[in-house]
């Protein structure tokens, strides 16, 4: 008697999972982004932004309030991550991932419609794998990316993890099976990495691991599993892809082929579930609006395959990177651009 109701709560305490509905932003009527949306960033005044503008692999664009241009690049450029600076004079700035071209671009000298007009290079190393999304630590402008290589059966080797300080100088900081989702905590103090594997195609294991950061020299230590989904709420073959912590520390967590975003607490604890409906392949996600409160979740139309479309979550509190661009303005000042 006593132990069935034991199991009986745990399992109500399992099922009691908060479970929040996002709400269409860009459709598939409206959308001016590909079905290669990612990488969304956010910058100092909230606004929202992300690759595949034009369903074009070279060019990024605003999601919100409205859409445009924000910079198109050149040749076989594959973008796939965007972060936002402002440096030690105030200056804004992004920083852009180009898979393809093995580096990260620095974006300087926006014009009034919000477009950046300069690029240069801010890192680049044959050795990087793409990279697959970038995370920031805003009080020193240092840079970690992820990147995978995707096969049929992973080893240790088809993901990387490597950091590049504000000059540009690169440094590879570990190998892994498939790395993709990186997100810096709000105290700057522990960085998240997300790793997959395959075994004859099939997806069988998602974690994220937690490792100790320091923000100033890039050095990791204390790797550790954060959440593993296998154990977490059976999602082992589900794929992570990008992830962003809120200012409580909080972590969310895109399940790519599931349609949903996952809330994790600071310490790895299953908060709550956030449905994306009307998006096929939930991919990435970023705080902005006027408060930094309002959660952007892009990937895949479900109803027209070639189109990015986004919903929106409301939340509580405001996301990391918004709040950082807010008050993290004394950072040293960002590198001189050479292109
Ligand atoms: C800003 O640059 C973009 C892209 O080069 C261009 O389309 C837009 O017209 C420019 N806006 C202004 C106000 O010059």
């Amino acid at each position: 008697m006593k132990l069935s109701f034991a199991l009986a709560s745990l399992a109500s305490a399992a099922l009691a999972v908060d479970t929040f509905q996002a709400t269409p932003y860009l459709t598939s009527s409206n959308s001016q982004f590909g079905s290669g949306i990612e990488g969304a960033g956010v910058d100092r005044a909230g606004n929202i932004y992300a690759v595949n503008f034009n369903a074009n692999s070279a060019a990024a664009g605003k999601v919100s309030p409205s859409q445009s241009l924000l910079y198109q690049g050149t040749g076989s450029a594959l973008f796939n991550g965007i972060r936002f600076r402002v440096d030690g004079s105030g200056n804004e700035e992004a920083y852009i991932a180009d898979a393809t071209g093995h580096r990260v671009l620095r974006l300087t000298n926006r014009n009034a419609s919000g477009s950046f007009q300069n690029s240069a290079v801010l890192c680049q190393d044959p050795g990087i794998l793409q990279p697959n999304d970038i995370a920031i630590a805003h009080s020193t402008g240092r840079i970690f990316m992820s990147g995978m290589n995707y096969q049929a059966t992973d080893v240790i080797g088809n993901g990387d993890l490597w950091t590049c300080d504000s000059t540009g100088k690169a440094t590879k900081l570990g190998v892994f099976y498939r790395t993709n989702g990186i997100e810096v905590s709000p105290d700057e103090k522990t960085l998240y990495l997300s790793e997959s594997a395959n075994k004859d195609w099939a997806v069988i294991s998602n974690v994220i691991y937690a490792f100790d950061l320091d923000a100033k020299t890039g050095a990791i230590s204390n790797k550790r599993v954060f959440a593993d989904f296998g154990k977490l709420d059976n999602t082992a073959s589900t794929d992570i892809d990008g992830m962003r912590t809120d200012t409580q520390g909080n972590l969310y967590v895109t399940r790519n082929g599931n349609g949903k975003v996952t809330k994790l607490s600071p310490s790895g604890k299953l908060l709550a579930y956030i449905n994306v409906p009307g998006i096929m392949s939930v991919g990435n996600l970023e705080f902005g609006g006027k408060s930094g409160t309002d959660l952007y979740i892009g990937g895949k139309c479900e109803k027209d395959a070639k189109k990015g479309c986004v919903s929106v979550y409301k939340g509580k509190a405001a996301g990391r990177a918004f709040n950082d661009l807010q008050h993290h303005s004394k950072g040293p000042a960002a590198p001189t651009a050479s292109a």
